[in-house]
């Protein structure tokens, strides 16, 4: 069976984001206003897990860039989650080079509003999973009082929870002026949208029930999208271990049955597993459970500063305990690629 996993990853971004249209023209329009009259309004996402605010929002950002005189930079608040990684981080999307240890906070936010006079741009700073982010009220007050007159930039925050600027000292928040956009969980012929979409690009032949078996899966999970993607991504290596040429309503069947039924040893194995490792699955299922090795090891090396030669232990260890599984793809433009399958 020909399948096209990349399109089941939770990092594609899809080309339409079906039912959230409103939500796209809303920020669309933001930015234009912001790129035409200067800053109004800072803007705040917020909405429940897996319901396309990521990709909502790295969306139309892209068409900002394409559309209009903007840079816009992302920050994932978990993956950098201190004052000094998240300036790191955004001046080096600025073009700004400084080596990462060495400079103090304040010199690296000097450097920030000088990469910001320097630009020839608008600058958008997303700051996604924003809730993450220690002691953040330092941060976003220095942001809070940045200078009209340097090319100050226009920020979108992102979270789970409306309540975490409510929390903040009431300074930050009457002069950050946010708009507040509230994302919704999908109902479920909205999934249904969507995930008949996500089939289509991921699967060449397919039964017409599989995508409503799916959707109704998210629509159990809180509406998130990302176990529908789980589900058809175990549901394709069932297909393809029965040799079949399509995917059926029975694949998906069964591998909701092998979900629910997860080996609880294996769960017990996990909990005895090093940090470390931990770490290494967490990261995979952050990919939906599966991604490439070198993928993989950028994200990891952000945790951990370690050798690949110290990654590739792990992940032998890994596949010693049948947690996952590596699988070599051969051709493609740059030789070889190894996929890590999770398979717990
Ligand atoms: N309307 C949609 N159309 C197509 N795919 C979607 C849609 N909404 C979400 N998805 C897909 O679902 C997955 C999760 O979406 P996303 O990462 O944007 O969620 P999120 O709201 O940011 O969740 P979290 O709060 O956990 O970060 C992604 O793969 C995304 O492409
Ligand atoms: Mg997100």
């Amino acid at each position: 069976m020909n399948v096209n996993r990349i399109y089941l990853s939770s990092d594609y971004l899809p080309k339409l984001l079906p039912h959230r249209e409103n939500q796209i023209k809303l920020l669309a329009k933001k930015i234009e206003n912001f790129v035409k009259h200067g800053i109004e309004s800072n803007i705040f996402i917020y909405g429940s897990q897996g319901i396309g605010k990521t990709a909502t929002v790295k969306f139309v950002s892209k068409l900002a860039e394409e559309n209009y005189n903007i840079k816009c930079i992302y920050i994932n608040c978990w993956k950098n989650n201190t004052e000094a990684s998240v300036l790191y981080e955004i001046n080096k999307q600025l073009g700004i080079i400084t080596h990462r240890r060495g400079l103090s906070t304040d010199e690296l936010f000097d450097r920030f509003i000088e990469g910001l006079t320097k630009i020839a741009k608008r600058v958008c700073i997303i700051m996604d999973e924003i809730d993450k982010l220690e002691k953040r009220e330092n941060l976003l007050y220095k942001f809070s009082r940045l200078d009209e007159t340097g090319n100050k930039p226009l920020f979108i925050f992102i979270a789970n929870k409306k309540d975490i600027f409510r929390l903040l000292d009431p300074r930050i928040q009457s002069s950050m002026f946010l708009d507040e956009i509230e994302f919704k969980k999908y109902a479920l012929d909205e999934l249904k949208d969507i995930f008949d979409e996500r089939i289509k690009l991921a699967f060449e032949n397919y039964e017409a029930g599989c995508s409503l078996l799916v959707a109704n899966y998210s629509f159990n999970h809180e509406s998130d999208v990302r176990y529908g993607l789980k589900l058809l991504l175990r549901a394709s290596y069932i297909a393809e271990d029965e040799n079949t040429k399509k995917l059926k309503v029975e694949h998906i069947k069964k591998a909701m049955k092998e979900i629910d039924d997860m080996d609880p040893k294996k769960e017990s194995m996990i909990k005895q597993l090093k940090k470390e490792l931990v770490d290494i699955i967490g990261l995979l299922k952050e990919e939906n459970g599966i991604t490439t090795t070198s993928k993989l090891f950028e994200k990891y090396r952000t945790i951990y500063p370690i050798t690949v030669r110290t990654f590739r232990n792990y992940l032998k260890k890994l596949k010693e305990s049948g947690i996952i599984e590596i699988e070599e793809h051969r051709g493609g433009e740059r030789g070889s690629k190894f996929f890590v399958k999770l398979k717990v």
